[in-house]
């Protein structure tokens, strides 16, 4: 039996954030019917935050609360502070992602929180969500590379996986925001947690703004991490983040594991539709690095 692993759909929130051109709650919801229909069964639909710092996601209660609910689909919405995770919750979410940066600055440009506050809102929102028995899952971005402090030193992704672990976070996500990371660091960051944590816990999330995605993925496999946050098409970018490109395309990520026998439930054709349904939406041309090799089996 082939073993599975989980591909986090990101596209709907991490994706659509920073698209110049308003995607309208019916377009999410045409994304939306189409990642299901490829089989993506993990996705972050939504982020609770201020609609003036992210005008595309004003919409997160009503999209939220509109999700087509099934027993086989887990959805996670982003919040980043306690109103974010009372949004959430009134919204129906069972799992929220929290996001705290690893350094000053990226804290500061992108929820207005000194690293310390950042903390201890992650801390206080998780512990909340624990006795409330809704899922968390803890964000750690620039986690390998941060736009405005540089390279970031390990021992800081340590602390805090250890904090949001013992605060009782469900799984800790090492977020590669700007796409600014090397495999070594992720095959040393992952050994780490792993023999720290476990694998279940772990969870990656890269951006392919230089064209390792793939390589990061595949390190980060080999250390034995079974879940990736990828988008559909390579979408997305973070506005707070100058120079992120998009995230790994789901594409790429689905087409590496599949040929390598694992198993995603994604079929590859349908997410290629949902790809082509997304990019009606949107005006920056999507596609994964596996596109153009796609296109011409098709002649
Ligand atoms: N959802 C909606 N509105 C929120 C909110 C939330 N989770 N948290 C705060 N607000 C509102 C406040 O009510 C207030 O509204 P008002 O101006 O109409 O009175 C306004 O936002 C400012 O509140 P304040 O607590 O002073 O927040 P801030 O201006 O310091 O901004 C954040 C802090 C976290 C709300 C904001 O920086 C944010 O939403 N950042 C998210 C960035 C993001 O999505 N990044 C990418 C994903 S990691
Ligand atoms: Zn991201």
């Amino acid at each position: 039996m082939q073993e599975a692993v989980v591909v986090h759909e990101v596209g709907l929130r991490d994706g659509l954030q920073n698209q110049p051109r308003h995607v309208h709650t019916e377009g999410k919801r045409a994304i939306l019917n189409a990642l299901i229909e490829a089989g993506v069964s993990s996705i972050e639909a939504t982020s609770f935050v201020s609609p003036k710092a992210v005008p595309q996601m004003a919409d997160a209660a009503e999209f939220y609360s509109s999700l087509p609910l099934s027993s086989s689909i887990n959805y996670e919405a982003l919040v980043p502070n306690e109103r974010g995770y009372e949004r959430a919750l009134a919204a129906g979410a069972k799992t929220v992602a929290l996001v705290l940066a690893s350094t000053e600055t990226m804290n500061q440009k992108n929820i207005n929180m000194s690293f310390k506050k950042a903390l201890k809102v992650n801390i206080e929102v998780i512990a909340r969500a624990k006795a409330e028995g809704v899922r968390a899952r803890s964000y750690i971005s620039t986690a390998l590379h941060c736009p405005y402090e540089g390279n970031v030193e390990p021992s800081i992704i340590y602390e805090i996986a250890k904090q949001v672990h013992d605060a009782g976070a469900n799984e800790i996500v090492i977020a590669d925001t700007t796409g600014g990371g090397n495999p070594a660091q992720v095959k040393s960051i992952f050994t780490n947690l792993a023999n720290t944590y476990g694998t279940d816990i772990l969870a990656a999330h890269f951006h392919d703004t230089r064209g390792m995605g793939l390589a990061l993925a595949w390190v980060a496999l080999e250390c034995g991490v079974r879940k990736f946050d990828s988008s559909i098409g390579g979408l997305g970018g973070c506005p707070f983040a100058p120079g992120a490109t998009g995230n790994l395309a789901t594409e790429d990520l689905v087409f590496m594991l599949n040929q390598s026998g694992y198993d995603t439930g994604i079929n590859i054709d349908k997410l290629r539709t949902a790809i082509k349904v997304a990019q009606s939406y949107v005006d920056q041309p999507l596609g994964g690095k596996i596109t153009h090799w796609l296109d011409s089996q098709k002649n």
